[in-house]
């Protein structure tokens, strides 16, 4: 598949739930609503519509949400799409999740072929932590984390850069990730749905945020890649992988390759636009096949690039969507 920009387009995010058992303040008011159950895609049509996006040429594809693993029954879709690893038909299959339920689900996730997985945390300090989620336990995500690393699971740590906020956490989150065996990303937070927060207040450019490991630590610049849109440097002599998300101090739309499918089954191109197409009316109505025209027309409606940047200062209008619809 390609773009109108001729971009490749092989990478699906689905946000397989808006709920989430966590409040994170940059992520959501504390009174979230979230949408009635009958809104959602069955698991059934999530699968069915993963599997068709196959078909057209989706090679990797992320669970998140929300948070993934709250949804009853996620073990059959990890099963399902777990299947289409082993036949070589994606590239991989990865997850992004807080971490809280990942005891449960390592062996799981293990058996069907998930080689890694994106932990949200945005420090290692229990009253901080507790603080940023609105009352969520670090030591559960901490021996959470640990329990897929004991299946042979990869994690990625997000920490998402708040001014103010967890800037001195950045130091104890790099010694963690690095004796542990972790990649660390840092994400400058983007302006998606009233939170109660000012996001002015909240955001740093990524290169601010780490000023203190670079004045401790030696960076270098390196070639690895992953799905995303984060550039790596390696952090010595931690031995530590960091990678970089710049969305708004630094654009990286030229390189785009994914699209996303929300929980209640739209197709959105972008994060930062509300461009979209409706496939959960069609698909009940026509069936799955109704999926091939609606992903054509979608293709043309990728726009070049985000807008964060005049959303954050106010010269664009406020994207309304909060992340946990679209997914992360
Ligand atoms: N800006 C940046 N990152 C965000 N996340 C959630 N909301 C935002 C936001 N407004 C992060 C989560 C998680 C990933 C899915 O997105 O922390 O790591
Ligand atoms: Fe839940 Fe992730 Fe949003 Fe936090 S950032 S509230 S863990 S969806």
């Amino acid at each position: 598949m390609q773009d109108g920009f001729g971009r490749k387009i092989d990478y699906l995010r689905i946000s397989v739930t808006d709920r989430c058992n966590f409040r994170c303040q940059y992520c959501m008011s504390e009174k979230m609503t979230f949408m009635p159950k009958s809104e959602l895609l069955t698991l059934e049509e999530i699968t069915l519509i993963a599997e068709r996006f196959v078909t057209h040429g989706i090679r990797k594809i992320r669970l998140t949400g929300g948070e993934p693993l709250v949804r009853r029954d996620m073990k059959d879709v990890i099963q399902r799409l777990g299947r289409k690893v082993e036949t070589g038909e994606l590239e991989e299959l990865t997850l992004t999740t807080n971490g809280s339920l990942l005891e449960e689900y390592a062996d799981h996730l293990a058996q069907h072929n998930i080689r890694r997985i994106n932990v949200s945390m945005d420090t290692t300090d229990p009253t901080r932590f507790s603080e940023i989620t609105r009352g969520a336990d670090v030591h559960k995500v901490l021996a959470g984390i640990a329990a897929v690393k004991s299946v042979g699971i990869d994690v990625k740590i997000n920490m998402v850069a708040l001014r103010s906020f967890n800037q001195d956490d950045l130091l104890p989150m790099a010694e963690y990730c690095a004796e542990q065996g972790h990649d660390l990303t840092i994400i400058e937070t983007m302006p998606l749905g009233d939170t109660g927060a000012d996001r002015k207040l909240e955001h740093v450019s990524v290169e601010e945020f780490i000023a203190p490991l670079q004045s401790q630590y030696e960076l270098t610049p390196i070639a690895h890649r992953s799905a995303g849109p984060a550039r790596y440097e390696m952090v010595e002599p931690l031995g530590l992988r960091l990678g970089l998300i710049t969305p708004l101090s630094q654009n990286f739309c030229d390189g785009c390759n994914r699209l996303r499918l929300t929980t209640d089954g739209k197709i959105f191109m972008c994060l930062g636009h509300n461009a979209h197409v409706d496939l959960r009316a069609a698909v009940r109505k026509d069936g799955i096949s109704a999926v091939d025209q609606l992903l054509r027309q979608a293709l043309k409606l990728k726009p070049l690039r985000h807008d964060f940047n005049a959303q954050l200062n106010g010269s664009a209008e406020k994207l309304e969507r909060h992340m946990n619809v679209t997914g992360g």
